[in-house]
């Protein structure tokens, strides 16, 4: 048997084999969604699929790629494109870095640009294809852009992750307008820090964030995909931006109103307006 036989809802996941990622897949699995789970690490997303398999009778296809490279994010492409029951995309993948220009490591920055804008953009096309052709009008397909509460924010060593993450928030509110329509809901999530490998990643190594960020801004990582998953089933028009709770809205908004110039400039030393 493989997912989606006999019209079985799908769930695909990209970053599946940790963190947020991992949560969504055991959330969708236990709504009876069979699974998608792609990441770079083959044995991490068996693990994942064994832990699931335990406790649900679901069926789970993975993908080993590297989104970061054209040819593997094709690869995927295809998948999506044949699978018709397909009806969530969680476009999840991605790493954080805190180097400063010019000392960064570009190839380390291209891939970022590649694996959180070029490939969840070619991925969310490719996902529109079979939920399109569902002809509804409503609950065609759900796409999630995992993107952060620091793509409303500009700081130092994060020029490319904010950047990118931004990218995420503007392309998402954008796509919504074209493909409700044809009834697919299109959700930006923007968590703050939350305790997931995030930070234990080697682009990592020289961040000590998880040493100087107070406890009370750190959420967990399962709250967060919760409240992704309620705001995106809201029956009312929900809103495409998430941000999960209240510090972190505060934080966006500060980011990116008009109302919080002058503290932005303040803080920056006149760095940022
Ligand atoms: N945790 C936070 O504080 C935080 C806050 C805001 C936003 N976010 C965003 O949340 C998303 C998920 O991160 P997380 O916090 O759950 O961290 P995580 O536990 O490190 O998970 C990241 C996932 O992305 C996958 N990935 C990374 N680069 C990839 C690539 N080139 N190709 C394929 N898969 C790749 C990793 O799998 P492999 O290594 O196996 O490939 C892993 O499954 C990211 O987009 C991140 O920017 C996180």
């Amino acid at each position: 048997m493989s997912i989606g036989d006999n019209g079985r809802p799908v769930a695909a996941i990209t970053g599946a084999s940790s963190g947020f990622g991992k949560i969504y897949a055991k959330r969708l699995a236990s709504e009876g969604y069979d699974l998608l789970l792609v990441a770079r690490r083959e044995e991490k997303l068996l693990e994942t699929t064994k832990e699931i398999k335990q406790e649900r009778d679901v069926e789970i296809e993975t993908i080993s790629a590297d989104l970061s490279v054209l040819d593997d994010i094709i690869r995927v492409e295809r998948r999506l494109e044949s699978i018709p029951s397909l009806r969530y995309l969680i476009n999840n993948a991605g790493f954080g870095g805190n180097q400063k220009f010019p000392d960064v490591f570009i190839d380390v920055e291209t891939k970022m640009v590649l694996t959180h804008c070029l490939a969840p953009m070619r991925l969310c096309r490719a996902a529109l294809v079979p939920m399109k052709a569902q002809g509804k009008k409503r609950d065609a397909g759900y796409i999630i852009n995992v993107s952060s509460v620091s793509g409303f924010l500009a700081g130092e060593g994060a020029a490319d992750y904010t950047a990118t993450k931004a990218y995420l928030i503007t392309f998402s509110k954008s796509l919504q307008c074209d493909v409700g329509r044809f009834g697919v809901r299109v959700q930006a999530l923007c968590p703050g820090f939350a305790r997931t490998g995030f930070h234990d990643a080697e682009t990592m190594r020289y961040s000590n964030l998880k040493e100087t960020v107070p406890n009370f801004l750190w959420q967990r990582a399962d709250r967060v995909v919760d409240a992704s998953l309620r705001s995106l089933r809201r029956p009312f028009r929900p809103n495409v931006v998430c941000i999960p709770t209240i510090v972190y809205k505060i934080a966006g908004y500060f980011g990116s109103s008009w109302l919080f110039a002058p503290l932005r400039i303040l803080l920056s030393r006149g760095t940022i307006r």
